[in-house]
C-alpha cells in the first residue's frame, strides 16, 4: 500500500490551508478542507449550510454527525488513492469515526501532520488574512498580493473571513484548546503524530513537511 492518507491538525491560523495547497500539488492528493466545504454549503444556503453557519459564526464546532457524514462522502467520492484532510477530525468522536470507517474500507491513516503555533502568533496571522472566493490565501503583512485587494491568481476581490474578527478568533482558540488539542495525544499514542513548527517561514514549513512525507511514502512502499 503506497497511498498517503493524511490529516492536517493545528490551531486556527497555524497555516494548514497555506501548506495544504502546496502539498496537494506536490503529492497529487485531493484536498478535502472541512471549513471550505462548510462555507460553500453556507453560501449556497443548503440545509447543512444553514445548520453549520450559526455554529461557525459563534466560533464553535459544527455537530459531529453533520461533519462526519460530509467528509466520509467526500473521501468516497475523491479519496480512493489517498487524501489530505484539512480541519477534520477536530474532536475525539470524529477521529474514532474516521478510524472505524477507514478500517471498514481496509485502509488506514498514514500520518497526522500537526502544524503548531502559539496563540499570539495565530492572532496576528488571522487579523491580517485575506482570501478570494476560490480560497487563495494572503496576508496583508506577511504575504501581500501584488495589487492590493485583488487575488494574484484569478483577479477576484480579496475579503476577510467573518470569523477572523478578534472576538471570534478568541472563541475559536478556546474551542481548539478544549476540543481539538486532545487529538495531539490521541495520534501520538497511535504513533501517527508528526510535529511541525508553524512559527517558521512558510517555505521552511513546507520543506520540512515535504521531506517527512517523502520518507513516509518510501516506508509505505517497503
Ligand atoms: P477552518 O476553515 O478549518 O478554520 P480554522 O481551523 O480555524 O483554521 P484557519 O483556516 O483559520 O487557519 P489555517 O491553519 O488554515 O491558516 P492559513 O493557512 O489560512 O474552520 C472554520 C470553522 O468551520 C470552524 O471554526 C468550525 O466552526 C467549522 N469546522 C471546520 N471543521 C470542523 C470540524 N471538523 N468539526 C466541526 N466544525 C468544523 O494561514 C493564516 C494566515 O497566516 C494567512 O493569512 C497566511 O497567509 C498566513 N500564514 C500562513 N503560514 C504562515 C507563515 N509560516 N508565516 C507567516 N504567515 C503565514
Ligand atoms: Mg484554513
Amino acid at each position: 500500500m503506497s497511498e498517503l492518507n493524511l490529516i492536517l491538525l493545528g490551531p486556527p491560523g497555524a497555516g494548514k490551508g497555506t501548506q495544504a495547497s502546496r502539498l496537494t500539488e506536490d503529492f497529487g492528493l485531493p484536498y478535502i478542507g472541512t471549513g471550505d466545504l462548510l462555507r460553500q454549503h453556507a453560501d449556497e444556503g443548503s440545509e447543512l449550510g444553514k445548520q453549520a453557519k450559526s455554529h461557525m459564526d459563534n466560533g464553535g464546532l459544527v455537530p459531529d454527525d453533520l461533519v462526519i457524514q460530509m467528509i466520509l462522502d467526500k473521501i468516497d467520492e475523491e479519496g480512493d488513492d489517498g487524501f489530505l484532510l484539512d480541519g477534520f477530525p477536530r474532536t475525539v468522536p470524529q477521529a474514532d469515526a474516521l478510524a472505524d470507517e477507514l478500517e471498514k474500507r481496509n485502509r488506514r491513516l498514514t500520518a497526522a501532520l500537526l502544524i503548531d503555533a502559539p496563540d499570539e502568533t495565530v492572532i496576528r496571522r488571522l487579523s491580517g488574512r485575506r482570501q478570494c472566493s476560490e480560497g487563495h490565501l494572503y496576508h496583508v503583512e506577511f504575504d501581500p498580493p501584488k495589487h492590493e485587494g485583488r487575488c494574484d491568481q484569478d483577479g477576484k476581490p480579496l475579503k476577510q473571513r467573518s470569523d477572523d474578527r478578534p472576538e471570534k478568533v478568541a472563541k475559536r482558540l478556546k474551542t481548539y484548546h478544549e476540543q481539538t488539542e486532545p487529538l495531539k495525544d490521541y495520534y501520538d499514542e497511535r504513533g501517527l503524530l508528526r510535529r511541525f513548527d508553524g512559527t517558521r517561514d512558510k517555505v521552511e514549513v513546507h520543506d520540512h513537511i515535504r521531506a517527512t512525507l517523502a520518507t513516509l511514502r518510501l516506508e509505505e512502499r517497503l
